[in-house]
């Protein structure tokens, strides 16, 4: 398999298929670590404060301290790019792990963490996305426990996430949507869900238990600038029936129009107006 673009591991540089971290770093044995997805718009990592706000955030809840400053980072990125070789725009991915120690939970065992920092060519959502929508599946598979594995960490460990993609996937859908434990929409397997109801647009609340996305939490604000309301709402399953319009976030699909659940049209079938207007004001502010 041909792998583009270059990794930085700790302080090196080498092309993808190169690029090794050890078996016995706790990111890979038991998903200890956590990470960032950015992409850049004009060759600029887009939000990158917020997502290194976040990052540190994320590092924080699974007490990983977190040994380097925003400016350190920014700078390895600039590095990483330039090695990944001539690219439209990047897909940027940030790890951060316990780092590579004994077989036990201890992390006196693991002093070092791994920082791994992923550049390729971005792969935008094909124009059909845009243009068409997107079908996506209610899942069996629950959105993990904020007592568990809280959703609020952006964590290595995409066990929860993986599942429900797949059961989409194996349902003829491109995303995944998740119930939490008390039988409410939470979020997708990679992004954030909305749906749009008598002119207004509603997503989950937090406190339902998910990934509060850069992406979302940038919606509310293209939302006032475009006098469209957006708020949290308590969501079930049945809600669903009556949604005008639907779409996910996420830095890599940015706003993506969900027009079938289930197979089953979202109000006519068609990307709606509002989503359309939201579209075209966060694409607004990504020049
Ligand atoms: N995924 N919810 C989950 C579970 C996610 O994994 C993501 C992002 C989002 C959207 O977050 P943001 O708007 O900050 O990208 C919500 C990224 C793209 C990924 O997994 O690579």
């Amino acid at each position: 398999m041909a792998l583009r673009g270059a990794v930085y591991v700790n302080g090196t540089i080498k092309p993808a298929h190169e690029a090794v971290v050890p078996v016995y770093d706790h990111g890979f044995l038991y998903g200890e670590g956590v990470y960032e997805t950015l992409r850049t718009y004009n060759k600029v990592p887009f939000l990158y404060d917020r997502h290194l706000h976040r990052l540190r955030a994320s590092a924080e809840r699974i007490r990983l301290p977190v040994p380097f400053g925003d400016a350190d980072m920014a700078s390895w990125i600039d590095r990483t790019v330039a090695a990944a070789g001539e690219m439209q725009e990047a897909y940027i991915r940030i790890l951060f792990t316990r780092g590579v120690g004994e077989l036990n939970y201890d992390p006196r065992s693991t002093p070092d963490p791994t920082v791994v920092i992923i550049v390729k060519p971005l792969e935008e959502p094909p124009a059909r996305v845009f243009n068409d929508g997107i079908n996506i599946c209610l899942v069996p598979i629950l959105r993990n426990h904020p007592g568990s594995v809280n959703p609020l960490i952006k964590a290595n460990n995409l066990l929860n996430n993986a599942l429900a993609m797949q059961e989409a996937n194996r349902r003829g859908g491109e995303e995944g949507l998740m119930c939490n434990y008390r039988g409410e929409l939470s979020e997708c397997s990679q992004a954030n869900f909305f749906m749009v109801r008598g002119g207004m647009v509603l997503t989950p609340k937090s406190e339902a238990g998910l990934l509060e996305g850069i992406t979302r939490a940038f919606l509310f604000e293209v939302g006032q600038e475009a006098g469209i309301e957006v708020r949290e709402a308590v969501l079930t399953p049945a809600d669903l029936e009556s949604a005008d319009e639907a779409f996910i976030t996420s830095t890599t699909r940015e706003l993506s129009p969900v027009t079938r659940i289930d197979g089953r049209p979202v109000g006519t079938g068609k990307p709606g107006p509002i989503t359309n207007t939201l579209l075209k004001g966060y694409r607004a502010r990504t020049l």
